[in-house]
């Protein structure tokens, strides 16, 4: 069989389009080229004494491990020098990412998570980069403003995510179906191996951490009674699946048919949201799971739908397969009619 690169499946699958302009394709090889660099240190990562926290908190209020430091320095560095971004926005950096002018710059916007489920990281667990990529809509020349990167997740050119796993793989839809493509560590290259992934509409796991269960609203607890319950579309109880790590979480449920819930809780009256952010975590896999037939709302809204207030916003996420997630929305309506 002809082993596919990611940049040939783009050519061939969309000659038509602008989108497979050289600078797409250019932003494209820079994230591949990062994501190989993140994977040979995560698949090191015992040897090379990058385990562990950094000591410092991020803007999200939590521990920054030595491999999200490492992720994000190697995406910016990379990416800043690519010659097709005005700016990025980082899960990891407060403000958003200028392009030194001594760089070239062009007109896309990159919104990235550069290490997802970093908790799960001493313990050897799966853990991933989540991207979403967009166009500056305003066009004159002056510096990119905070106004051009508020874009509702909609107006996303391309999302995707990397898992670092058991193998490494890049998931990654460019509005024409989700493909994912597996790295062959032996030619150093993400080669085509799941074309045209399409999400199961009806699942059978259900993943929350239910550990937070008293700090649910009504409707959520209902919700997560349904999936538990022999009254629902399967007539016996769903299996639980959660790692804790957005990425394996998703891309599990994206393979076999599922959902994904990370609902809103009182925990922290601070994040009465729940913890997801919007940019750089719920928009970019919302994008993914609608292209593979699935949905993704925060309860009511269409998550690609939400006009974003802040740089690090924070959302509600229930995804995952249609029939399944169709039951969150209809609970939901019910509840707040
Ligand atoms: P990050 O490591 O980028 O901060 O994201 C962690 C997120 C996500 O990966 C996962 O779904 C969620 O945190 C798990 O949170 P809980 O431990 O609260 O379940
Ligand atoms: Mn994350
Ligand atoms: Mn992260």
């Amino acid at each position: 069989m002809r082993q596919v690169t990611v940049v040939e499946h783009l050519l061939l699958s969309q000659k038509e389009r602008p989108m497979a302009s050289g600078r797409f394709t250019r932003l494209l090889n820079e994230l591949i080229l990062s994501a190989k660099i993140i994977d040979r240190e995560v698949s090191k990562a015992g040897l090379l004494n990058v385990l562990g926290g950094t000591g410092e908190i991020n803007v999200q209020g939590e521990a920054v491990q030595k491999l999200d430091d490492f992720a994000n320095r190697v995406i910016i560095r990379r990416m800043e020098r690519a010659g097709v971004l005005c700016a990025m926005v980082s899960e990891e950096n407060a403000d958003f990412i200028e392009i030194p002018h001594t760089f070239p710059s062009g007109d896309y916007i990159l919104i990235f998570d550069p290490l997802d489920g970093s908790a799960n990281i001493d313990a050897n667990v799966s853990i991933g980069t989540i991207f979403g990529i967009y166009r500056r809509t305003s066009f004159d020349s002056s510096s990119v403003t905070v106004s051009d990167i508020l874009q509702k997740g909609a107006m996303q050119v391309a999302a995707g995510y990397i898992i670092y796993g058991s193998s490494t793989m890049l998931v990654y839809t460019a509005g024409d179906g989700v493909h994912g493509f597996t790295l062959d560590p032996s030619v150093g290259e993400f080669l085509l191996s799941h074309p045209d992934i399409k999400i199961p509409p009806q699942g059978k796991i259900y993943s929350v951490n239910e550990g937070y269960a008293m700090y649910w609203d009504e409707p959520t607890k209902k919700i997560v009674e349904y999936f538990k319950s022999s009254a629902n579309a399967l007539r016996r109880p769903y299996s639980l699946r959660y790692i804790g790590s957005l990425v394996s979480d998703f891309h599990r449920n994206l393979i076999y048919g599922g959902i994904f819930m990370y609902p809103a809780d009182s925990r922290d009256p601070h994040k009465p949201v729940g913890k997801l952010r919007l940019l750089c975590e719920a928009s970019p896999m919302a994008m993914i799971v609608e292209q593979a037939g699935g949905m993704a709302i925060d309860g009511r809204r269409r998550i690609l739908d939400i006009e974003p207030q802040e740089l690090h916003q924070r959302v509600p996420l229930f995804i995952g397969s249609k029939h399944d997630v169709e039951f969150v929305q209809q609970t939901f309506a019910q509840y707040y009619s």
